[in-house]
């Protein structure tokens, strides 16, 4: 079996090297393209270089743009990279506009696409990756679920069961593959931090860094927090580039955004994470960190209803009442969801390898 696989945003990555790895282990035959959507050394090589990722086969290098722009630009160069490499099945993962892209190149050109993190909904079309989610999943022709939530929200929109496939999540395989080594990093010691005594921040969505009002708002709360737990704030460049023109950073620890092992090291010593990114309320369910999301919704229900996370909302007072409320509790010690057991790449090469069986003996 030839699978191509996709990646382009800081979040792909730690989903497809497990994924990669596993299928060489079963000797398929396997394309990697980068977008160049993240192109920072900071976003993309020191990721690679952390999870041990091969050199991707093409890179698009597209960089920035708009929404359209840069959609438009990941199509056009993938085009003929799939005309030439012709696999039996392109893997998607996640939400970014590079699997967007990547899908509806595949699809118009008849290529079988698998999306891995299938069937996340937040309800809130505002939002860009609402958006890649819906049509990502509309077009793909195997949806590989990390919770029953996504289960449930495939089937309420009329995909068929043959289609829908649980295996679980994918970033926990990241996770679990690299906890050891995580634990040599010595991110601690440089930032002069103990385990337990500090928070991590990271913000970088557009509805809360783009709007200066909601930006600043939140710079008070965690300003205010600041002063009770100590807060570390790894930067996305987005959001670096909005603090530079807004200001109202004292008492925050900025930082430029960290690999992946430094990160994960970081976040594994915290005794709080403030966050509006999707995976981090994975990750600190995994660990069993208090979660705070300075969102209105997200798209991972099962991390609040079966982990760490709650929903803060980006009311100052309600973030600063919430975060000293979680300091105060002791860390919580329930199960972690089901198939988050670091197994889900396996589980997934076993349904491309049933797939694709059962295709040849058409
Ligand atoms: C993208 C994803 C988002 C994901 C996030 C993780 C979409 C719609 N959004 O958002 O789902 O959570 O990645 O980071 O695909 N920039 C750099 N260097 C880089 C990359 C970006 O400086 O390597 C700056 C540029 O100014 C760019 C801006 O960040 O315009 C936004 O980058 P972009 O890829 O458009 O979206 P993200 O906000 O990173």
């Amino acid at each position: 079996m030839k699978v191509l696989s996709i990646v382009g945003a800081r979040p792909n990555f730690m989903k497809v090297a497990p994924l990669l790895r596993c299928l060489s282990r079963r000797g398929h035959e396997s394309v990697l393209v980068h977008t160049g959507q993240h192109y920072d050394a900071n976003m993309s090589d020191a990721f690679f270089r952390d999870l041990g990722l091969p050199t991707p086969d093409h890179h698009l290098g597209v960089g920035s743009g708009s929404h359209a722009q840069q959609t438009a630009k990941v199509m056009a160069a993938f085009e003929p990279v799939l005309l030439q490499e012709r696999p039996d099945v392109v893997v998607v993962v996640g939400d970014v506009n590079s699997t967007l892209a990547c899908t509806l190149v595949s699809s118009k050109l008849g290529v079988p696409v698998a999306h891995v993190e299938a069937g996340l909904r937040s309800r809130d079309r505002t939002m860009p990756e609402e958006i890649n989610r819906l049509v990502t999943d509309c077009l793909a022709d195997l949806l590989l679920t990390p919770s029953p939530d996504a289960d449930d929200n495939l089937r309420a929109e009329g995909v068929p069961d043959a289609r829908i496939f649980h295996v679980g999540n994918i970033m926990i395989d990241s996770l679990v593959d690299h906890l050891q080594a995580a634990r040599g990093s010595d991110i601690l010691q440089r930032l002069g931090l103990s385990a337990g005594t500090y928070g991590v921040v990271t913000l970088h969505r557009p509805s809360n860094v783009d709007e200066p009002a909601t930006l600043t708002g939140i710079l008070g709360a965690l300003r205010e927090i600041a002063k009770t737990l100590p807060l570390v704030f790894p930067c996305h460049p987005r959001t670096r580039e909005r603090l530079q023109s807004g200001g109202g950073t004292e008492g925050l620890h900025l930082l430029d955004p960290l690999g992946y092992l430094d990160f994960m090291a970081l976040v594994a010593g915290s005794r709080l994470v403030l966050t509006d990114s999707g995976g981090l309320q994975e990750e600190t369910t995994w660990h069993r960190i208090p979660c705070l999301t300075i969102r209105e919704n997200t798209e991972r229900p099962i991390t609040i209803s079966q982990g760490s996370n709650v929903l803060a909302g980006t009311d100052p007072g309600t973030i600063v009442a919430l975060a000293l409320e979680a300091l105060q509790k002791a860390p919580g010690s329930q199960p972690v969801p089901a198939l988050w057991d670091g197994k889900t790449a396996a589980r997934i090469v076993d349904v491309l390898e049933g797939w694709w069986r059962a295709r040849s003996a058409d």
